[in-house]
């Protein structure tokens, strides 16, 4: 048994450090607990800091001057103001010239300039040591000095290494090996890099926010002025509490950088100042607009993960088994429809006012995407929005890769839209959405001319796209004949040929959603569809207006599903669209005999709507026909649990695109369904279902018995997976646990609530919380 759960081997001898203020006292302190070093010495003018140290142990020796205790060092850092290291490289020079260190000695240190660290050094040694590696851990507080010391201050913070080209390979090993023990992740990049990234993104905001409290304290009525602060002056102006000496230090010693960062800062600023004069509205919003977003945004881009952060899923729902849902329930907004309205109303002429939009996960990365193209979107609130429509030509380039997170729809349709522009785009998402197939995009664009690399590791994300100024021609109209039948496939090649030279036609094997072809017409672009030959001419224009966003019958699936299963149960849902290739879940539920009935059936922006009810049924197990399987392709999973409900086999087959959505949905529900308890057989393009449903006496429904026992599932992190087995609760023994649920957010917020108001028992758990 070991008790030394913390302690690491030593990763050297002895460790020096310059300098035990809030820094270097820290490391000290972080180096000591994890037994880094098998000796810890430091340097520190500050005789009551070495004392205090020595007397608690932290330090084995200590010393205002360098060579009482420097001998035998493997590692020196310096922890002291940038001003003051011109002095300690002499002395390090010395102890190397003496024989007190050796030549391959790691010298190392903290502070939050770089070049002219690397100045410092080179105008005392006439060769560069092999062991000199700059470095600068961001990480600090408000407080400082030896006592502020904590040895958690690294953990979870980044450190930025300097690589030479003296410095040897084993010196940057074993100093990043010594951050990553403190708990740090390390980056490489250059000294200059460095000192221009932490222009803007430390100094200027530290020169900001000093200049800001400066500029209310020398006011004459300053009394008020700070009581009177609100919570934005404290927020905005915390980190003018810093060490002044250091800042005015930092300032001077990354002087250029800091200059131009504040000259670019100005002419923003003046920008700013000028839309304000000129109550210039649109320009206004949008920038605020897109800093609003970018701030969300720009954590999930550095984590790499989607809005929400599948990579680390730690909520769950429990689920206790209840077995009636009533009730008339809104469904959130078509999350198809509400990808297009975003990208049509962004490069059509005039403004679109968009409502019902779908304020998932998935539709705001395409909305994020418009954005970044410098696009003006007001909202979303409640479902509304704004688009500020910039044209055919419109689009500016993203300033870093378009980030679609979990969203497979915006990923390739926007390829269709960004293989015509003049610029160069990057298109990245999250680990999963960069492991799904890409070349069902590329391929055919690539016959249209489009320059387009997947740059992943089988056809997949990130997608590197070369713009026609580059080429040097537009994409030309091709005719494609699809070999699956993809709306994505379909949508994307018809968004490239809205730039094309001359016709570009699509030719579907099946059926697949037509919102793309509804709503180009419903924007005033002509769209021929001839059977299953879609056509568009390039070189036309589309006209912004109203877009209403009807209810989403892929999330209305779940509790249709809930209410057919479940006893004495009867739930309408308002308003849900129900376009002809999207009802395939209507025909697959009548077909299996459940009780459906659609009333007050409308038109909303070019889509039909109506509202479906539905009761308890006694559901039977069929063959699914194989043409309804493009037209219910998204709610397989719930029909799964369906079909366990059912009395007898149900089979499915042709729907081998089933395997390439979020996750293997055959694979990962036929896991599922077998942990509570269902029969059921794999196939290539399909599943075969034994349902446990028994049939009834003449007209009773006997949906009381359970069907499924309870256990741990698994979504994948698949939204449909997580609520297609929460609806399996319904007829459920024991409770069921759902993991990692957060993605239930890319296309159904809100989903538990609404299925706790219709009667359903979930609560959930985030162990994060
Ligand atoms: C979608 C098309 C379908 C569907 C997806 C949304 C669309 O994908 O599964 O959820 O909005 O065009 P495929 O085109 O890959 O079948």
């Amino acid at each position: 048994m070991s008790f030394s759960l913390n302690v690491q081997q030593p990763l050297f001898q002895q460790v020096c450090i310059i300098g035990l203020g809030l820094i270097g006292a820290s490391l000290a302190q972080a180096i000591k607990d994890k037994g880094l070093s098998k000796r810890l010495v430091a340097v520190d003018k500050h005789a009551p800091s070495i004392n205090e140290a020595c007397q608690q142990g932290l330090l084995d020796a200590g010393s205002s001057v360098l060579s009482d205790v420097v001998h035998g060092s493997d590692l020196i850092v310096i922890a002291i103001p940038v001003q003051a290291a011109q002095a300690v490289f002499v002395d390090i020079k010395k102890a190397m010239d003496s024989g007190q260190l050796t030549s391959d000695c790691i010298i190392t240190d903290v502070c939050s300039t770089k070049v002219n660290i690397v100045h410092a050094a080179t105008a005392v040694f006439e060769e560069l040591p092999i062991g000199f590696v700059p470095a600068h851990p961001i990480a600090g507080a408000e407080n400082s000095g030896y006592h502020a010391r904590r040895a958690q201050l690294f953990v979870n913070h980044s450190v930025i290494i300097c690589e030479l080209p003296t410095t040897s390979y084993q010196a940057i090993a074993d100093l990043s090996a010594l951050w990553e023990a403190v708990g740090a992740s390390v980056m490489m990049m250059s000294a200059e890099h460095h000192d221009a990234i932490l222009a803007h993104t430390s100094h200027l905001p530290h020169l900001l926010a000093f200049n800001l409290v400066e500029q209310l304290a020398s006011h004459d009525d300053n009394l008020d002025m700070f009581r009177y602060a609100a919570g934005g002056f404290r927020d905005f102006t915390r980190i003018a509490a810093s060490d002044p000496k250091m800042w005015h230090d930092i300032f001077f010693a990354n002087k250029s950088a800091i200059v131009s960062a504040l000259d670019e800062y100005s002419v923003y600023l003046q920008e700013m100042r000028q839309l304000i004069i000129d109550e210039d509205s649109t320009a206004l919003m949008g920038i605020l607009g897109r800093a609003q977003a970018a701030r969300r945004h720009f954590g999930h881009m550095l984590a790499s993960t989607p809005y929400t952060d599948t990579s680390a899923m730690s909520a769950s729902y429990i689920i206790t088994p209840s077995n009636t849902v009533t009730g008339t329930i809104d469904i959130p907004g078509d999350k198809s429809i509400s990808h297009r309205s975003i990208m049509l109303g962004s490069l059509a002429t005039g403004v679109t006012h968009v409502t019902g939009f779908l304020e998932g996960e998935d539709a705001l990365a395409t909305l994020q995407a418009f954005r970044d193209m410098g696009v003006t979107i007001e909202g979303p609130t409640n479902g509304e929005l704004t688009i500020h429509g910039v044209g055919m030509n419109g689009l500016k380039p993203s300033k870093t890769p378009l980030y679609m997170g979990n969203s497979g729809t915006s990923m390739r349709l926007l390829a269709g839209i960004l293989a015509a522009q003049s610029f160069d785009s990057v298109l990245t998402g999250d680990t999963s959405l960069n492991k799904r197939p890409m070349e069902r995009v590329a391929a055919p664009l690539r016959e249209m001319g489009a320059v387009i690399q997947s740059t992943g590791q089988s056809g997949t994300a990130p997608l590197s796209i070369t713009g026609r100024d580059s080429v040097g021609t537009p994409l030309q109209g091709t005719e494609y004949d699809m070999p699956v039948a993809s709306a994505q496939v379909k949508s994307c090649l018809l968004l490239a040929g809205l730039w094309a030279e001359g016709v570009t036609t699509v030719i579907q094997p099946e059926v697949s959603r037509d919102h793309t072809e509804r709503m180009l017409s419903a924007f005033g672009y002509d769209v021929t569809v001839e059977g299953n030959r879609i056509s568009v001419k390039g070189g036309g224009t589309l006209t912004g207006g109203a877009i209403a966003v009807p209810a989403d019958i892929s999330s209305a699936a779940f509790f249709m599903v809930a209410a057919a299963i479940s006893q004495n149960s009867e739930l309408t849902l308002t308003q849900v669209g129900i376009n002809p290739t999207r009802t395939g879940i209507i025909d697959i539920l009548k077909l299996m005999q459940a009780d459906i009935s659609l009333s007050n059936k409308t038109h909303v922006g070019g889509e039909p709507v109506a509202d479906i009810t539905i009761r308890s049924s006694n559901l039977k197990g069929i063959e699914i026909p194989e043409y309804l399987v493009p037209l219910a392709i998204d709610e397989f999973p719930v029909l799964f649990v369906a079909a366990s409900c059912a009395e007898g086999r149900t089979v499915l087959t042709g729907a081998k695109e089933l395997r390439v959505k979020e996750s293997d949905r055959i694979a990962v529900m036929a896991d599922g369904l077998q942990t509570l308890g269902v029969e059921c057989t794999v196939t290539e393009d399909g599943l075969i279902i034994e349902g446990k449903g028994t049939a009834s006496q003449e007209g009773e429904i006997n949906n009381n018995q359970p069907v499924f026992g309870g256990g741990h599932i698994t979504s994948h992190h698949d939204h449909r997976i997580a609520m297609s087995f929460a609806v399996a609760s319904l007829r459920a023994s024991q409770q069921i646990t759902i993991e990692g649920v957060e993605t239930v957010n890319t296309s159904f917020p809100g989903f538990a609530e609404l299925a706790n108001h219709i009667g359903m028992s979930i609560e959930m758990h985030d162990s994060k919380a």
